[in-house]
Formats: C-alpha cells, sequence, structure tokens
C-alpha cells in the first residue's frame, strides 16, 4: 500500500509571460483518490498539472506536496512520489518502447547504480498492464496515436509513484483503450492507493471515473466535489457555454450529459 500524501494549491496564481492563467486559485486534491479536471480549451488545465508537477514556477502562491513547496524540491526527489504524464510529451527519436519505459525507472536509480531486478520487474509490470509488452522492441515513432499513448501510460506506472498526475490520457485513445485505461488507472488506486489526478475531455467517463471533480473556468475553480454535486446543466453552460440535459447514467448511476445543440433534437427534450 501507498503512503497518503497530500497535495494541496494555495492562492496559486501562474501564467506565461504577460498572460495569467490561473489567478489565486485553493485547491485541495482528495489523497488515495481519483480527481478529474475539466473545462473548456485554454481553461489552465495543462498550466494546472504543470504547476503542481514544478515545471512551472508559481507567480504567487504555492503547491504543497505534505506540507513542502514543490518548486523548492529536488527534481528526482518528488519524482519518487509525483509522476506526471503530460499532454504532448515528446519521445527522444529512435528510442525503443523497452527504454522509453525503463526511463520511467530514473528517479529510483541513484548516481552510477546499475539497473536492478526492481527495474526489471517494475517495466514489465507496467508494459502487462498496458498491454505493450509485445511493443517493447518496437521504435516509439513508428507506432499509432493510441499505441504511443498506452507506452507514455506504460512510463508513468513504471515510475511506481504515489501520486500520478495525467493530462488528457485518453485523448488519442479509441473507446474500448478509454475505457481500458480509466479500469486500469482505478484498479491502481484500488490496490495501492495511488492519488490520481487527470485531466479529462469527456465528461462523461470524468464523471463515472473519478471520485473528485474540479470544473475550472475563468482562470479559478468553477466547482468541486463528486460528479453529481459537479456535473450539472448550470455547470455545463457556465464551463463551456453549452446546452445540455444531464440524466443518470444507466451503466454507473452516475450523471450523464447529454449536449444540446442546434440539431437532432426531438420536442420532448427541452
Ligand atoms: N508555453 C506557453 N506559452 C505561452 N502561453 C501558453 C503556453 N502554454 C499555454 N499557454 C496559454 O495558456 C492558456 C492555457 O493553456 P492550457 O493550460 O494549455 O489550457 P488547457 O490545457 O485547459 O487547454 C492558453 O491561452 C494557452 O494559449
Ligand atoms: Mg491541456
Amino acid at each position: 500500500m501507498t503512503t497518503t500524501h497530500s497535495l494541496t494549491v494555495e492562492k496559486l496564481t501562474v501564467g506565461y509571460a504577460d498572460r495569467i492563467v490561473i489567478d489565486s486559485l485553493d485547491l485541495l486534491v482528495p489523497p488515495g483518490r481519483i480527481t478529474a479536471i475539466v473545462g473548456a480549451n485554454a481553461c489552465g488545465k495543462s498550466t494546472l498539472l504543470r504547476a503542481m508537477s514544478r515545471l512551472l514556477a508559481p507567480r504567487a502562491g504555492h503547491v504543497l506536496l505534505d506540507g513542502r513547496e514543490v518548486h523548492r524540491m529536488p527534481a528526482k526527489e518528488l519524482a519518487r512520489t509525483l509522476g506526471l504524464l503530460p499532454q504532448s510529451p515528446i519521445a527522444p527519436e529512435g528510442i525503443t518502447v523497452a527504454d522509453l519505459v525503463g526511463r520511467g525507472r530514473n528517479p529510483h536509480q541513484r548516481i552510477l547504480s546499475r539497473w536492478s531486478k526492481d527495474d526489471d520487474v517494475a517495466v514489465a509490470a507496467a508494459l502487462d498492464a498496458t498491454h505493450t509488452a509485445d511493443l517493447a522492441d518496437r521504435p516509439v515513432d513508428e507506432l499509432s496515436g493510441g499505441q504511443r499513448q498506452r507506452v507514455w501510460i506504460a512510463m508513468a506506472l513504471a515510475q511506481q509513484t504515489d501520486l500520478l498526475l495525467l493530462d488528457e490520457p485518453t485523448t488519442f485513445l479509441d473507446v474500448s483503450h478509454q475505457v481500458e485505461v480509466l479500469d486500469l488507472l482505478t484498479d491502481l488506486n484500488a490496490a495501492r492507493g495511488t492519488t490520481i489526478v487527470m485531466v479529462l475531455h469527456d465528461l462523461n467517463m470524468a464523471a463515472r471515473y473519478a471520485d473528485h471533480l474540479i470544473a475550472l473556468a475563468g482562470g479559478g475553480l468553477h466547482a468541486t466535489g463528486e460528479p453529481a454535486e459537479v456535473l450539472t446543466e448550470e455547470c455545463v453552460r457556465a464551463v463551456f457555454g453549452l446546452d445540455s440535459q444531464v440524466i443518470t447514467d444507466p451503466v454507473s448511476g452516475k450523471p450523464l450529459m447529454l449536449p444540446i445543440g442546434r440539431h437532432h433534437v426531438s420536442s420532448t427534450a427541452v
């Protein structure tokens, strides 16, 4: 079982050059749970994840892991506790799947220390869990978008961190692989207590798989809480400017959002 860590954001302001993207945000990531961050394009979801994983320094405020500023922690130390799968990761040219996934072990290796049995076991387990073992010897550049995404997830799993931040981990995947990845993250959370924070575009997948939703809008928090509290017609209108009907998902019992556009809307829907 993993150790539970607290990850909190206090009055965080972060941005690029002269643009503030997130303004004075307060957040608490529930330890040992699955959190999904949702919001419109360009609202700052990736920026928030980057700030939480120390890639982007705050203009003001704090990101605290167990009460310590992440921006003051040595990179390798942080990487043993918190892993990030960015939205568009870039693989070194020509690298094979096995070597890329093996890089997830870097934070666990000391200077000059050899690759250990533990590293082998972690990489094999990560390849296995993501069904990428048969791709192990292939160059990453030659894979399809979906295969590549699963390989990046394998690398994040091989890092074996207690906290895992994933930026749109399902975006390039077909629906069965989306479900597979989200099931896998749920298994990881249940078996190891891994705290998961992921940006998801699909509101219905977010509501189904997350214990806790964070809806961002206008540089701040629009709503946060259990999916049934957050995924409402009012929230969809405020965050996405979209009319919708929210019903109960007959499969999961969670909220299911059905968008209402200008076409293909039956008279009984509105
Ligand atoms: N490296 C960067 N330099 C300058 N502006 C950026 C950079 N990355 C993102 N932005 C801007 O910050 C805003 C938020 O981006 P992002 O966090 O990627 O949004 P999201 O992930 O919610 O789609 C956008 O307006 C985007 O154009
Ligand atoms: Mg993004």
